[in-house]
């Protein structure tokens, strides 16, 4: 049991939260939205642009940026807001960013999985990783653009090969947990702000593994319903996709999680102590060379890896089926860099 999870508070967007708040030198954090004009970026950016914690919001895209950035710099909050365009402007968003949040890529249509993704955002994301590494090595890198199960290898990748240090970057899974807290509080009638339901894995269908048992407060389910909750937050995203019906897939709950983790890893970062969040990293918990695992997050990033907890028969035989896909993923994003 993950007992030592301690659920981040809910992102207040339309309370004055940001109004009221005064920040210390040692909270002054730069971030990045990379990707920022698009589907996730914009909604990401308002949330960020609402953190207290955020001082510098810099907002890059190939399009539209300096418009998103004079819209948003027009909230009452302490971010300074920058737009960077173009890839001449790259290099000059990512200066002095500590974390670094990207989404960039293209989403999602009905029929397709998030791999079929996989030639048009991994060569952005590779991209995107090797500015990083030479213009904010130091940052932590949070990775939303999809599939994150090879996205994520490919960035660690770009880092080794720029002599970068890898371990700063983190697949952004929290949608799962996010997914799996609605849907448990739905079924047992319980305020969806007070579950917490570890999702470990990887991002993407079979490889997003919920573990229920671990779930706090403690719920049971029968094990036909258990099957149709597993399945049902293993294909939420699709469930999204097909709802939006060719619009593309989850931005506004994608972004909630997005900033959430990242607001999580400022406070990390700020020296609280406790914060735990799933995403999927570099580890030695299973075969999978990533996998995403609770994590306890401190100043430098990771400080410890929470490991898989204590599975029920049906979690282990999730993670067995999960194995070989993800494997392959990983495999795939490595090969990529490889062959760059
Ligand atoms: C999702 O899970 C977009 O991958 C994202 O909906």
């Amino acid at each position: 049991m993950f007992s030592r999870i301690a659920r981040p508070q809910a992102i207040n967007i339309v309370g004055n939260v940001a109004r009221n708040f005064s920040v210390s030198a040692q909270n002054n954090r730069k971030v990045a939205v990379m990707g920022a004009s698009g589907g996730i970026g914009q909604p990401l950016s308002l949330l960020m642009k609402n953190s207290p914690l955020v001082t510098e919001l810099s907002l890059y895209d190939i399009v539209h940026t300096p418009g998103v950035a004079a819209d948003l710099s027009h909230i009452e909050s302490p971010a300074k807001v920058t737009g960077y365009v173009g890839p001449d402007q790259l290099d000059a968003s990512l200066k002095g960013c500590e974390v670094v949040v990207i989404p960039a890529g293209v989403p999602r249509k009905p029929g397709m999985t998030r791999d079929d993704l996989f030639n048009t955002n991994a060569s952005i994301v590779a991209n995107l990783a090797k500015a990083c590494a030479l213009n904010c090595p130091d940052a932590m890198i949070c990775i939303i653009s999809n599939p994150v199960n090879s996205t994520v290898p490919i960035a660690a990748e770009v880092y080794k090969k720029a002599g970068a240090d890898p371990s700063r970057i983190f697949g952004v899974t929290t949608l799962d947990v996010v997914r799996a807290n609605t849907f448990i509080a739905e079924l047992k009638g319980l305020d969806p702000s007070t579950v917490n339901c570890p999702v470990i894995g990887g991002h993407a269908g079979i490889t997003i593994i919920p573990l229920i048992s671990n779930c706090t407060p403690a719920v049971q389910f029968p094990a036909d319903e258990l099957k149709a909750l597993t399945e049902r937050i293993q294909d939420a995203g699709t469930e999204v996709v097909k709802a939006k019906a060719g619009a593309g897939s989850a931005t506004l709950s994608m972004a909630y999680a997005g900033a959430r983790f990242a607001i999580s890893m400022i406070k990390a970062m700020n020296g609280e102590a406790g914060v735990v969040e799933c995403a999927f990293v570099s580890s030695t918990v299973t075969e999978a060379s990533y996998f995403s695992t609770p994590l306890v997050l401190g100043p430098n990033g990771m400080e410890k890896n929470l490991g898989l907890g204590s599975l029920s028969a049906f979690e282990s035989e999730l993670v067995t089926a999960a194995l070989p896909e993800l494997k392959k993923s990983i495999k795939k994003g490595e090969d990529f860099v490889a062959n760059m």
